[in-house]
This record gives structure tokens, C-alpha cells and sequence, in this order.
């Protein structure tokens, strides 16, 4: 179900007009349906019921404490990356209990604060790693329960850049030597291992790359079973894709039971399955609402140049990823050129969409489709540009869930010499 839809001409996020948002809020500006990121959560939930199986939502894709916040109410769990998303999920009010800590670099104050708040589980990529956690719980008095992060080398067949689950990426233990660090951590006094995780990438529209890479995990949890190093829980990470242009992911449920199914049939159904999605819960539940400031039409190429810049939505200029743009109120007036969508940024990069067709004039609003994820997340100041307001839609409701940044805000860290 689309909670996006165009009525008398004109787009709707759930009952809000995009434009009474511009209006009210200006631009650019994030926009979020409760409803549609509460659809894309209930997919999950629906393949989850009545197995041993849940949802830690990977909150690097988009980490609002309000979409925290309502995904903590409906019982999501937490996947986080740094010390700075654990106190995220305490701001909103999520448990830190059903927390899972990732990342390649955990630093010993961060591990610390983890250990403080007892989350579920630290996913570990490294041997110092283990042993800097081992000291760290040993400082604390208290016992770190550990996964281990396995690169199982499947192709996730994805783009490089968010393509993780491959000999050559920086993250996971290497295959061939799981079950030797797996022993390490065995041997280690204020560890405790309670799983085993992967994650393959992102993106990820086929449901074979989890297929593989389920076997190879589960091929190390028997390996580990026969040593009698036992595994309650089998995390398999985040990664399903969404449709931003013509896409055709597994729909969530589908691809969840899909999994589960085939951990089941493999005989080890009775341990907890962990689902680790970022971008198929917040992806197509936000767009990022932007004003026409020129249009500049040119021998080579028409330029469209919006309030919106590389700086808000860094993926095209990252990974020339597509972003569907649409006119908020469709013209008839004017017939539909191609043009180059761009923000104002000082840089060739700066783009947001290319050859796209549009009946524009200036001051008219586009929305940028699918920016829900990895959207204001990844937003900078560069060319000190505040960082974009965040609105969430409920119904026929508009809250702001975050303040457009003022530039006061951007420097005020910043102190001049004494010259
Ligand atoms: N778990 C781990 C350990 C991860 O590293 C990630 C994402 C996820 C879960 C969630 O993956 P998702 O379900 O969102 O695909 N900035 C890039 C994507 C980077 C993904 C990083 N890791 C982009 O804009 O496409």
C-alpha cells in the first residue's frame, strides 16, 4: 500500500497536502508517514509472530527520535553502531536490553556505556576487539554477551559501496577463521557468546544471497556445536531492498518467512532469529520536499535547480543512486522538459537526479521519492547549509519532529583566535 498519493493534482503524504507542509514549514524538508512506517514495521512483525524471531531496526538509516520512538512502541529492538545511537534509543525510550551493538571500531567509552546499560549483545568483527571488550567488562564487573560477525563471501549483488559480505569489504570475521575466533572468545573470562550474525549488504532485491549466506552460518553453528560452544540466537542482518525506480524486492513478509522457513527447515528453528532492516522500514515511508530556485536551460544540458543539495541527500552524489522526483502540484501549463535536477552546493557532484521529465517552473515543489532512508542521516553542512527540518505526518497531522537547524547553531561550537 502507497501512503503517498496525488489527489486533485496534488501530493499526499497520508491526509497532508506536501505543499501545506512547504508552506508551513518551508523547504527543503524531510517528510515521514506514521502510517507507512508502521506498515513496513507490521510486514515484519507479521512473519515474526508465533516464532522466536524479531526485529532490531538498523537505526543508522534513519535515526529521528521520533521514528525511534514509534518503532520502540511497536516493540522493535535496536540495531546501533555507535555510543551516540545508544543514547538515541534512551532519548526515545527505547530498551537498550533489546539492543544489538555493531560496527568494526567500537571504542572502550563506548563499550562501556553499552556494558552500563546491558545490551543484548555486542556483534564483534575482530579478535582485539574481543579482547578490548573482555578488559572493558572485566573494568566494569560485568559479563559482555557476544556474536560473532561472519563474512560469509557471498555476492550480495549490490553495489560496491554497500556491498559488505565479501572476502575483500572490511567487516566480518573472515569465514576460515570463525571457528578459531570463535574459540578465543571461548577462552575469554567476561565473555559470554550468545550468536552468531552476517550481513551480506544492502539494498539486496534477491532473496538467494541470505539463502547462501544462512548455510554458511549455520555450517559454522554446528561446526561450534560439536565443540560444544553453544549458540542461542542467529542474526542475519539487514539488507532488503526497496523500489526506488524499478526494483522488484521480495515483498518484507514474504522474504522474512521466507528465512525463517529456511533456518527451520535446517533444523535449527529453535533458536532466535534476529532481523536487522534499516532502509525496507524507513525507505519509501519519507521524501524530501524541495522549491525550484532557477531554471538555467542550456546547449548541453537543462539545469533544475532546487533548495535541496548534496549536502540533505548525499546517495546520488555517493553512489549515483536513482531518487524518483515528482512535482508536488502538476502543471498542465507548461509541457514537460528533461532536466537535470541540482542544488545549489559548489560542486560538479551536485546532483540529485539526471535526465528526469518535468513540467516545472520556478518556485514550484518537487518531492524526492524513497528518501527515507539514509536520507537526513547522512546530510551535512558542507557549505554551511543547516540541515533540513523533519516533519512526521499522522493522519491528518503534522508534527515537527525536528527543527530546521539555524546557522547560529552551525558555528557555535567554533571560537576565534586571539590575534
Ligand atoms: N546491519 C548492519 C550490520 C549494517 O551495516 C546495516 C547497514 C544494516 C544492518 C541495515 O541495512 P539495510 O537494511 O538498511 O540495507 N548509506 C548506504 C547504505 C549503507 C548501509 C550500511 N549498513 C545507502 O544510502 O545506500
Amino acid at each position: 500500500m502507497s501512503f503517498i498519493t496525488r489527489r486533485d493534482g496534488t501530493l499526499h503524504f497520508e491526509q497532508v497536502p506536501l505543499s501545506e507542509i512547504a508552506a508551513r514549514f518551508g523547504t527543503p524538508t524531510y517528510v515521514y508517514s506514521r502510517a507507512a512506517l508502521t506498515a513496513a514495521y507490521q510486514a515484519y512483525a507479521a512473519a515474526c509472530t508465533g516464532r522466536r524471531a524479531r526485529v532490531q531496526y538498523a537505526m543508522k538509516a534513519n535515526s529521528n527520535l521520533a521514528v525511534l520512538q514509534l518503532f520502540a512502541s511497536l516493540g522493535a529492538g535496536f540495531d546501533l553502531v555507535s555510543g551516540g545511537e545508544l543514547q538515541r534509543v534512551i532519548a526515545a525510550g527505547g530498551d537498550p536490553r533489546k539492543c544489538v551493538f555493531s560496527g568494526v571500531g567500537k571504542s572502550a567509552e563506548e563499550m562501556r556505556l553499552a556494558l552500563t546499560h546491558d545490551v543484548m549483545c555486542f556483534n564483534v568483527e575482530s579478535i582485539p576487539e574481543l579482547h578490548r571488550l573482555n578488559d572493558v567488562a572485566a573494568g566494569c564487573g560485568r559479563r559482555a554477551r557476544v556474536s560473532l560477525r561472519v563474512n560469509p563471501d557471498v555476492d550480495a549483488k549490490t553495489h560496491p559501496y554497500i556491498s559488505t559480505g565479501l572476502k575483500g569489504n572490511k567487516f566480518g570475521v573472515a569465514f576460515d577463521d570463525v571457528l578459531e575466533t570463535y574459540r578465543t572468545a571461548a577462552s575469554l573470562p567476561h565473555l559470554d557468546i550468545t550468536g552468531i550474525d552476517c550481513h551480506i549488504g544492502s539494498q539486496i532485491t534477491e532473496v538467494s544471497p541470505y539463502l547462501d549466506a544462512i548455510d554458511k552460518v549455520l555450517e559454522v553453528v554446528e561446526a561450534l556445536e560439536a565443540e560444544g560452544i553453544m549458540l542461542q540466537h542467529i542474526d542475519v542482518g539487514g539488507g532488503l531492498g526497496i523500489t526506488y525506480d524499478d526494483e522488484t524486492p521480495p515483498d518484507i513478509t514474504v522474504f522474512a518467512t521466507t528465512l525463517l522457513d529456511h533456518i527451520a527447515a535446517r533444523g535449527h528453528g529453535h533458536r532466535e532469529v534476529l532481523f536487522e532492516p534499516g532502509r525496507s522500514l524507513v525507505g519509501n515511508a519519507g521524501v524530501l520536499l524541495t522549491r525550484v530556485e532557477f531554471l538555467k536551460p542550456g546547449a548541453a544540458k537543462n539545469f533544475c535547480i532546487v533548495d535541496a543539495a548534496m549536502n540533505d541527500l548525499a546517495r546520488p552524489a555517493m553512489y549515483e543512486a536513482y531518487h524518483g522526483i515528482t512535482p508536488v502540484v502538476e502543471r498542465r501549463d507548461t509541457p514537460a522538459t528533461v532536466w537535470d535536477v541540482v542544488g545549489p552546493v559548489c560542486e560538479s557532484g551536485d546532483w540529485l537526479g539526471r535526465d528526469r521529465m518535468l513540467a516545472v517552473r520556478e518556485g514550484d515543489l518537487l518531492a524526492i521519492l524513497s528518501a527515507g532512508a539514509y536520507g537526513f542521516v547522512m546530510s551535512s553542512n558542507y557549505n554551511t547549509r543547516p540541515r533540513a527540518a523533519e516533519i512526521m505526518v499522522d493522519g491528518s497531522t503534522m508534527h515537527e519532529v525536528r527543527a530546521r537547524e539555524r546557522v547560529a547553531d552551525l558555528f557555535a561550537g567554533e571560537r576565534l583566535l586571539t590575534l
